[in-house]
């Protein structure tokens, strides 16, 4: 029987893979979509609680490093530029999906993530994409122009010949889009950063980001019996000498762990944060801290963990007061440099994370693929013709609150039309 062959054989029925597919579809191209997992798109299943956060309204396409991170985040602005979350959001109307904005330009599906994967299933059905699921390929080779693959068909004189587990493929053009590393329980793999290797495509290297941060047990022993405890702070990672001058900082919720920190603000900054730099966390961003404290003592005679849960969570302030002696007295008996220690210590909070919680819990992987081998305008690799790397796997990884999924809409579009 003849190998069955494909304009376009796209690896990995993710978000990027799916919309990859779909577009490429309606554009009359043959298109084969390989996955592994046995169910279609869990990563959009779990996403955002559930109701997918499927994109964010303050994307600004002209400035990607502004919610991007990466070796060269400025890569991300064709395909940001050229398919936008307005677009990703009239494709939403179209298929009636209610939605809503939550925080921040953040908008998430009224009803369940399902929904999504229903649309994009459905945008692969009106393109007439063959999805092979579950189906693992085994291994991948590229016959150059004029070479003949042996087992091909006789109608294509090069590109990609495909083992899987359903036999035999071959395609003029290969998409990966098999994400990143993150929650290996649900079909995340290497797969992208080997076949990157195996055709010599360089990588950054990979680590967890928008992940929960861990502590030494001994360093954490004081703050666990915080767990659950949660607060809007300002959180920032110090550079050298403590100063966090010019670092990216973000105003978000943070959550007490067993094990360390975790919440937005947390998430947030990890993907910024690197093993050994102390973090400085404002536990009170917006207050000033100092000038209350010394106006309480003029008029009060409350225990200074009283005063600061006007400021702070109980728990929290009383776990603070309890640090030091002349900071659990009555506040109008409490000295003025004790209280402005106080103050200055709950403005900077200076922690030294020993970890992260790893891939189990990161919602995405930094690193990748190095966009410097990558064609910003078709993510085609560009010494290797008919590759391409869309999605987590590229080396452009976004903030919390719809901007992965903006980035795997966005390159599988750029992708799609180059195919
Ligand atoms: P994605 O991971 O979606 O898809 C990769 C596909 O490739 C998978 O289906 C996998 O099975 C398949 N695959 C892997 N290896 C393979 C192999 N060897 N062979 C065949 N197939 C293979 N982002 C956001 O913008 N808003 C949000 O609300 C959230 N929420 C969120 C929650 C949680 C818990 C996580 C873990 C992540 C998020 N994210 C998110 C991040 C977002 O899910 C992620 O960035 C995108 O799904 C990336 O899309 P990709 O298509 O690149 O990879």
């Amino acid at each position: 029987m003849a190998t069955p062959h494909f304009d376009a054989a796209i690896v990995g029925a993710g978000a990027a893979g799916l919309l990859c597919a779909a577009l490429a579809g309606q554009r009359g191209r043959r298109v084969l979509l390989i996955d592994h997992a046995p169910k279609v798109a869990e990563k959009i299943r779990i996403s955002g609680g559930g109701r997918c956060n499927f994109t964010n309204r303050d994307i600004d396409p002209r400035a990607p490093e502004r919610h991007y991170v990466g070796h060269n985040p400025r890569f991300a602005r064709s395909a940001l530029s050229r398919y936008t979350p307005q677009d990703f959001i009239r494709l939403v109307q179209r298929h009636g999906i209610g939605f809503h904005e939550k925080h921040k330009g953040q908008l998430f599906c009224d009803e369940g993530s399902e929904r999504i994967i229903t649309m994009l299933l459905d945008e692969c059905a009106d393109g007439r994409v063959e999805r092979w699921q579950p189906c693992a390929v085994d291994s991948v080779a590229f016959s150059g122009p004029n070479v003949q693959p042996a087992s091909a068909s006789s109608h294509q004189d090069h590109g990609y010949l495909l083992q899987t587990t359903r036999g035999a493929v071959t395609a003029s053009r290969l998409v990966i889009a098999t994400g990143g590393l993150s929650i290996p329980k649900i079909g995340a793999s290497d797969f992208g950063y080997r076949l990157a290797r195996q055709f010599g495509l360089p990588l950054v290297a990979q680590r967890p980001g928008l992940v929960p941060l861990t502590f030494q047990g001994e360093d954490w022993a004081p703050w666990a019996p915080l767990a659950g405890v949660a607060l809007p702070v300002r959180v920032q990672v110090a550079g050298p000498g403590g100063s966090a001058k010019g670092r990216m900082a973000f105003d978000e919720d943070l959550l007490f762990t067993h094990r360390g920190l975790s919440g937005p603000a947390i998430l947030q900054i990890s993907s910024y944060w690197h093993g050994g730099e102390p973090l400085i966390i404002h536990l009170a961003p917006g207050v000033d801290l100092r000038a209350g404290l010394v106006a309480a003592k003029r008029q009060s005679r409350k225990h200074i963990a009283n005063i600061l849960a006007q400021w702070l969570p109980t728990r929290l302030a009383d776990a603070w007061a309890s640090r030091r002696a002349d900071w659990q007295r009555p506040v109008n008996e409490a000295g003025d440099k004790a209280l402005g220690q106080l103050a200055e210590q709950l403005a900077r909070w200076q922690i030294t994370p020993s970890g992260s919680e790893g891939y189990k819990k990161a919602e995405v992987t930094l690193g990748g693929v190095d966009t410097r081998a990558l064609s910003q305008q078709s993510m085609e690799a560009t010494g290797q013709s008919g590759l391409h790397f869309i999605g987590e796997v590229v080396d452009v990884t976004g903030w919390l609150g719809g901007y992965n999924f903006q980035w795997a809409w966005a390159s599988a579009a750029a992708c799609a039309l180059a195919l």
